[in-house]
């Protein structure tokens, strides 16, 4: 049985979607702790009720981020993990930290990478009039939301599209994409070759939908 650790940093939807396919697919891994940033993490609670260990490293309680990392790695590690995977964690990692998961790190970003990195991806893709948004699943890499891309989820943007509305239909997307990556990565279904991530067997690595109407959220 493979260890995956989740670290978040608030509501945790990713997290409770990644359990909940663990579990209905029978995968040959756990979920064997979610480890929040804020002791507020609302993501917390939803791990806790379903027998999932859970800690909390409080970056305000450090002086320095290598401080915060280090305790941080300390936690992880304690777990054992196969795999790492941030689920909206909002914290920037040290390099010594993404050195030590590299090749079993993973995150998911809100936007089509390498096209808007950072925050507030939705307000700026609409903004830049893109007519499709997403999200990725990637490697962790020491560069801020880049590293060789796993997974990728597409939504049309429609011209009633708000900032709210389009992340909705995203964080939907999300929730298929992310447990699927999870899974391939558990499966060892996943090649590696000049910063190019390919799935063995050829499962989709692209999903979504581009028909340009909803049904109302
Ligand atoms: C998601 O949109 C994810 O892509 C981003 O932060 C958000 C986290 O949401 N990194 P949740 O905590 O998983 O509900």
């Amino acid at each position: 049985m493979k260890n995956i650790v989740i670290l978040i940093s608030g509501r945790g939807s990713n997290m409770e979607a990644i359990v909940r396919r663990s579990v209905e697919e029978a995968w040959p891994a756990r979920v064997a702790a979610v480890i929040s940033n804020r002791p507020d993490a609302a993501g917390l609670a939803f791990a806790a009720a379903h027998g999932i260990a859970t800690a909390v490293v409080d970056h305000t309680a450090f002086a320095t981020r290598a401080a915060f990392d280090e305790k941080l790695a300390e936690a992880v590690a304690s777990h054992a993990p196969d795999v790492v995977a941030l689920a909206g964690f909002m914290r920037i990692l040290t390099p010594g930290f993404v050195q030590r998961f590299e090749g079993r790190m993973v995150n998911i970003h809100p936007s089509l990478l390498p096209m808007f990195p950072g925050l507030h991806t939705h307000r700026r893709a609409i903004e830049a009039g893109c007519k499709v948004a997403g999200a990725s699943v990637h490697f962790v890499t020491a560069d801020l939301d880049h590293g060789p891309i796993i997974g990728q989820a597409i939504v049309p943007v429609l011209p009633e599209d708000t900032e709210q509305s389009l992340a909705a239909h995203v964080l939907a997307q999300e929730h298929v994409l992310y447990p699927r990556a999870i899974r391939w990565l558990v499966e060892g279904a996943l090649e590696r070759r000049d910063g190019v991530v390919r799935h063995r067997g050829g499962e989709a690595q692209l999903i979504g939908t581009l028909v340009a109407t909803r049904a109302p959220t």
